[in-house]
């Protein structure tokens, strides 16, 4: 599978020939000014949570390409407010066979609202699980014992993790719930962003490696095949 990054917890993933996109925040992410938001092709959407540095490219994406938006009830809700009417609700637990393959919502721990203060129903995350290959996306989320559920669902081939510490796992947990999930590739995401997040990231990828796992930090704009 390619995955593009396109900064913070936003990437795209390509699966039998679908565009995947997750968690667009590109326009006001000062480190990608180099990526043209216009420019970028979805067949879905999926949205981990309401969080303005989540979905605040979500609805012009949507609007652009007619691409489907997958999210929680109340942000398919609030989605349909604005507009973007091609939408698929879902909530945590439930699994849907979409053409591209199965996906299980999964518990992230955060919290969850929308733009404009409404409720966004629970943050989740999302297991993938598709012929080409199977991925776990932590969504925003503390370490937690939940993750021990991910491997009797799937083998993963790799996971996409939050690790820039203050709203999500730091490096030390991220490395606990790639134990957690029987992963050992995994992509960090949701660092740097801010000064609230920043990390060292030589000093990740060492623990990482130390762990005996792979901490894969693509540049913005990368692609990696996975
Ligand atoms: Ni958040
Ligand atoms: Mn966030």
């Amino acid at each position: 599978m390619k995955l593009t990054y396109y900064g913070h917890s936003c990437f795209q993933v390509e699966v039998k020939g679908k565009k995947i996109l997750f968690d667009p925040f590109i326009t006001y992410n000062e480190l990608a000014k180099d990526i043209e938001v216009g420019k970028i092709e979805a067949d879905y959407i999926f949205l981990s949570h309401g969080h303005a540095d989540h979905i605040a490219d979500a609805v012009s994406i949507a609007q652009r390409t007619g691409c489907t938006v997958v999210a929680a009830w109340e942000i398919h809700e609030w989605l349909n407010k604005q507009g973007v009417v091609k939408t698929h609700p879902m909530n945590t637990g439930g699994k849907w066979a979409f053409d591209f393959g199965v996906v299980k919502c999964v518990v992230a721990q955060h919290s969850s609202s929308l733009p404009d203060g409404s409720y966004g129903g629970n943050p989740m995350g999302f297991l993938f699980i598709t012929d080409e290959g199977n991925f776990y996306f932590s969504g925003d989320t503390a370490l937690t014992l939940d993750m021990q559920l991910i491997p009797s669902w799937a083998k993963l081939d790799f996971s996409v993790l939050s690790l820039g510490d203050n709203f999500t796992m730091d490096v030390a947990d991220a490395i606990r719930c790639a134990d957690f999930v029987q992963c050992k590739r995994v992509v960090g995401v949701h660092y740097n962003t801010f000064g609230f997040i920043k990390i060292d990231t030589e000093a990740a990828i060492q623990a990482f490696t130390a762990a005996g796992k792979e901490l894969i930090l693509p540049a913005i704009g990368a692609s990696t095949d996975l």
